[in-house]
């Protein structure tokens, strides 16, 4: 008889990523990397179960859906790595979605925004992230789910 499915184990995390970055590793290479997303989501699982935690990866392309997903964070997850992408720079709704729930926030983003166009120089979710990663590409989420490890332990 074959075993039953082992339940995963860790303290569960949400890694959010907004629209776009389903297309990463073919979308503005020389901005955002080669990386697929398939090998973010690798990196952010592999480094969260280093740290004894789960990382559950979501993407989305539409608004509602990513305040859906940190609604039901409330109560299924203990802290929050986002990636809001464009809704960075426009949505009011997705930081009011991160005040509410009132969990640790890691706020990340591949390219360094502030050396970019002036209208990605503002997030409205930086004032209710903990944290803000951005210019170290892909490795920007490894050091997200690591240093999120460490606001849950000192939280404690
Ligand atoms: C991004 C930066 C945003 O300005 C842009 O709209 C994105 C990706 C980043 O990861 O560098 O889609 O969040």
């Amino acid at each position: 008889m074959p075993n039953p499915p082992v339940p995963p184990t860790g303290v569960p995390v949400l890694v959010l990523n907004g629209p776009n970055l389903s297309l990463l590793g073919l979308r503005e290479p020389e901005v955002y990397g080669t990386h697929t997303l398939a090998d973010v989501d690798e990196l952010c699982r592999s480094t969260a179960a280093a740290h004894g935690l789960r990382a559950d990866c979501r993407q989305s392309n539409h608004e509602g859906v990513l305040i859906d997903a940190i609604h039901e964070a409330r109560t299924a997850h203990r802290g929050i790595v986002i990636n809001p992408a464009g809704y960075s720079h426009t949505s009011v709704a997705v930081r009011d979605a991160l005040a509410a729930v009132e969990l640790p926030v890691v706020e990340v983003h591949l390219s360094n925004i502030h050396r970019r166009e002036a209208f990605r120089h503002h997030s409205h979710v930086s004032a209710v992230a903990d944290t803000v990663i951005c210019g170290a590409g892909a490795h920007g989420y490894a050091l997200a789910l690591t240093h999120l490890a460490q606001l849950l332990e000192d939280n404690r």
